[in-house]
């Protein structure tokens, strides 16, 4: 092949002539390793023992597909492998399969939902999935959404919406308030937007480690007395340490009364609540004026997959659009890069739309049921004399052996953890009110009651 006078070498982007053999033996051969290092899990552990990985930087010249086959390997290799039965430190699940697709597609396509002209099928996918969302969680018609990569991303999304809608952007007295055991992203969420510590209120939780009503009623007296203004208040849906729900009716009829806006924060727990089963607390969340899903912590849809649900989208828009100047419009489209922070935007809706629509209804409430009992049966199972037990209605719960102090509470969570690691299992050690605890979530699917009988031996005795 004769080189082009301008392009004088060729690099392999896929051809528009012709077959894409080089991509497609490429593929291949990255799905025989990444599916031979899931094959070896079961001996590999979660964690690898001896991290042997070494960064390599670009050079010069460039290197062949070869060399770089074999530093892929040894980076997989050196990876947390989330399909381990044992990796029940964090919220990150094994990738359902078809969702490892997803990824691969929206690579692949190259996408942009920053404009619908860069991504017309599925600017309108993503928009459907949200409208879909936000119908099963019982809003009006004039509710939609927007995905954002991540947790972090979606709560921001919905604080500066909030902080708009209620005028008070420019005001450095504006308030919202939280639980004391919401997640840590709200304190980067308002550094961000230019808020300080004082902008924070929190505020206590009961014995279950829901929001304590009385308290967010006392506080409430004290901002208006102090002349602060509100502009949002939290409600968790399923807290990071123990899966601990907020009263949400009661927190949505002050916030009614009062003319706030009710964020709530579903990264956990929001996913149960557009299902039938039966949970403690989940109900009325269209009670809201924005909810956080995170699909990525629980159901395997991978990294990042979060969608910010808001009951009028009207609010995302007023908030954020600029307009594009170089971008063509559509009146009648959306350039969902107008509806959130993100500008340019990866297609992380096609691998959620491909997993609900895998799941369907029944396989979507089939591992969030099964979650849940795991978390039953560990906690059924688990030596209360023992331990102290920190969990709620969802498939989290921590631990700690009863009547230890701080220091104590640092050096049993630091052994055991890494005793339990020797014997592949992998539990986080969070913080929690000042002590060190030990925490599992049981939200993997390929952890068997089997694998919690042993991890139970290995605590229990
Ligand atoms: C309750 C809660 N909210 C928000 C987040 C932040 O989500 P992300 O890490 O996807 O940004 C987390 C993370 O674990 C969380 O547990």
């Amino acid at each position: 092949m004769t080189a082009d006078p301008i392009n004088k070498k060729e690099y392999p982007f896929p051809t528009y002539l012709g077959s894409n053999d080089t991509l497609l033996s490429l593929l291949n051969k990255t799905s025989q390793i990444l599916c031979q290092w899931f094959s070896d899990a079961e001996h590999l552990g979660p964690l690898p023992i001896d991290n042997n990985f070494k960064c390599s930087v670009p050079d010069e010249f460039g290197n062949s597909s070869e060399v770089l086959f074999s530093e892929l390997e040894n980076l997989i290799y050196s990876s947390f492998n989330p399909v381990h039965p044992g990796s029940l430190a964090h919220l990150d699940p094994p990738p359902l399969t078809i969702s490892i697709l997803g990824d691969l597609v929206a690579a692949g396509l190259n996408n942009n939902l920053l404009a619908s002209e860069l991504s017309p099928s599925i600017s309108l996918l993503e928009e459907t999935i949200c409208k879909w969302f936000s119908k099963k969680l019982g809003f009006k018609d004039s509710a939609g959404g927007t995905a954002a990569s991540g947790g972090t991303l979606s709560n921001l999304n919905a604080l500066v919406a909030a902080r708009n809608s209620a005028g008070l952007e420019s005001d450095p007295n504006a308030v919202f308030l939280i639980s004391e055991d919401a997640h840590s992203s709200f304190m980067k969420c308002s550094r961000i937007m230019g808020l300080y510590k004082n902008n924070i209120i929190k505020i206590k939780t009961d014995k279950n480690g829901s929001m304590d009503i009385f308290d967010l009623k006392l506080n409430i007296d004290k901002c208006y007395e102090e002349g602060k203004s509100i502009f949002c208040i939290v409600a968790t849906l399923g807290t990071t340490i123990r899966g601990a729900i907020d009263p949400i009716e009661k927190i949505s009829r002050i916030c009614k009364e009062k003319k706030i806006w009710l964020h709530i924060d579903g990264s956990i727990g929001g996913i149960f609540a557009i299902t039938k089963i039966p949970i403690n607390g989940i109900s009325n969340v269209n009670l809201a004026n924005s909810i956080t899903i995170n699909p990525q912590k629980i159901l395997g849809i991978t990294k990042t997959s979060s969608i910010l649900l808001v009951a009028d989208i009207e609010v995302l828009k007023s908030t954020f659009a600029t307009g594009l100047p170089y971008v063509s419009s559509d009146s009648n489209l959306l350039n969902r890069g107008e509806i959130g922070i993100q500008g340019s935007r990866p297609a992380e809706i096609i691998k959620l739309w491909l997993g609900l629509r895998f799941l369907g209804m029944q396989g979507i409430e089939n591992i969030l049921s099964t979650s849940i009992e795991k978390r039953k049966f560990f906690e059924n199972n688990i030596n209360k004399k023992k331990f102290d037990l920190y969990s709620g209605p969802l498939h989290i719960i921590s631990f700690l052996p009863k009547g230890m102090t701080k220091n104590e509470s640092d050096e049993w969570t630091l052994n055991k953890k890494i005793n339990l690691m020797k014997n592949n299992y992998m539990l986080s050690r969070p913080v929690f009110k000042n002590k060190y605890l030990l925490r599992a979530v049981l939200g993997n699917y390929n952890t068997s009651e089997n694998h919690i009988n042993k991890l139970l031996e290995l605590l229990n005795k």
